[in-house]
C-alpha cells in the first residue's frame, strides 16, 4: 500500500491535484471537505452541524472527521493506497490516523506540502466564489478565517510528520501541470 497526504493551506491546489495524482497512481482519493460537502448535499444531521462551522470558516470537531476517515478506510480494503485531501488537519487527527493506518498494518509514506502565498490563495478562493456554490469561498473575511484556522490548528500537522522525516515541501505556485510534474517526481522516488 502506498499512503500519502497532501498537504497545504485553503486554495492551495490539493484537490485540483489530487483527481490528477489519483487517475496516475490508482490510489483513493479520501477528500475530508468532499465529504463533509455530500452529508450537506444529502441534509444529513452530520451535514447540517458542519455546514454551520464551514460557513464560519472553521474546523468541524475531530471525532467527526476521524470517523468519516475510519469507515472510508473500512469500506476500501481493496485499495492499492490511499491520497489523504484536507485531512489530518489538526495533531489528534494526525496521531488518529497513525492508529487507523497502523491497524491496517500499513503506514503514511510521505506527506507532500504545497507551498503558496497567502495573497495568491485569497485571489483564487475569491475567483473560485464567483461561480463554485460553495459557501465558504464567497466572502474574503470566511477565506481569511480558513486561512487563520489553518496557521492555528493545522500548520502543526506538517511538524508531526517532519518528527518522521516525511515531509517535502513542493512549490504550489505556476501552472497546475508544472506542480503535478514536481509532485509526481516525488511520488515516483518513493512508491
Ligand atoms: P476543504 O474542502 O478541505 O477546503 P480547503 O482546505 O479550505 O481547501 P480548498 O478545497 O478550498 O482548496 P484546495 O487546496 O483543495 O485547492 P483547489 O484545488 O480546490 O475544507 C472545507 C471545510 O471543511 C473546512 O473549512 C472545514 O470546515 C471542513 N473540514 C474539511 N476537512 C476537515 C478536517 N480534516 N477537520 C476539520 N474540518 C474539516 O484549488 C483552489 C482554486 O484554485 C480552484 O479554483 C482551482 O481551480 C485554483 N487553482 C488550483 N491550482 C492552481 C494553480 N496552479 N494556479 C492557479 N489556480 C489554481
Ligand atoms: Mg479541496
Amino acid at each position: 500500500m502506498f499512503n500519502l497526504i497532501l498537504f497545504g493551506p485553503p486554495g492551495s491546489g490539493k484537490g485540483t491535484q489530487s483527481e490528477k495524482l489519483i487517475a496516475k497512481y490508482g490510489l483513493k482519493h479520501l477528500s475530508t471537505g468532499d465529504l463533509l460537502r455530500s452529508e450537506i448535499a444529502n441534509q444529513t444531521p452530520l451535514g447540517v452541524e458542519a455546514k454551520k462551522l464551514m460557513d464560519k470558516g472553521q474546523l468541524v470537531p475531530d471525532e467527526v472527521v476521524i470517523g468519516m476517515i475510519s469507515s472510508a478506510l473500512d469500506t476500501n480494503p481493496e485499495a492499492k493506497g490511499f491520497l489523504f485531501d484536507g485531512f489530518p488537519r489538526t495533531a489528534a487527527q494526525a496521531e488518529a490516523l497513525d492508529k487507523l493506518l497502523e491497524l491496517k498494518k500499513t503506514s503514511i509514506a510521505v506527506m507532500l506540502a504545497l507551498n503558496v502565498t497567502e495573497e495568491e490563495l485569497v485571489k483564487r478562493l475569491m475567483k473560485r466564489g464567483e461561480t463554485s456554490g460553495r459557501s465558504d469561498d464567497t466572502n474574503e473575511n470566511v477565506i481569511r478565517a480558513r486561512i487563520t484556522e489553518y496557521h492555528n490548528k493545522t500548520a502543526v500537522v506538517a511538524d508531526y510528520y517532519k518528527n518522521f522525516d516525511k515531509v517535502v515541501m513542493v512549490k504550489g505556485e505556476g501552472t497546475v501541470n508544472d506542480i503535478f510534474s514536481s509532485l509526481s517526481a516525488e511520488i515516483d522516488t518513493r512508491i
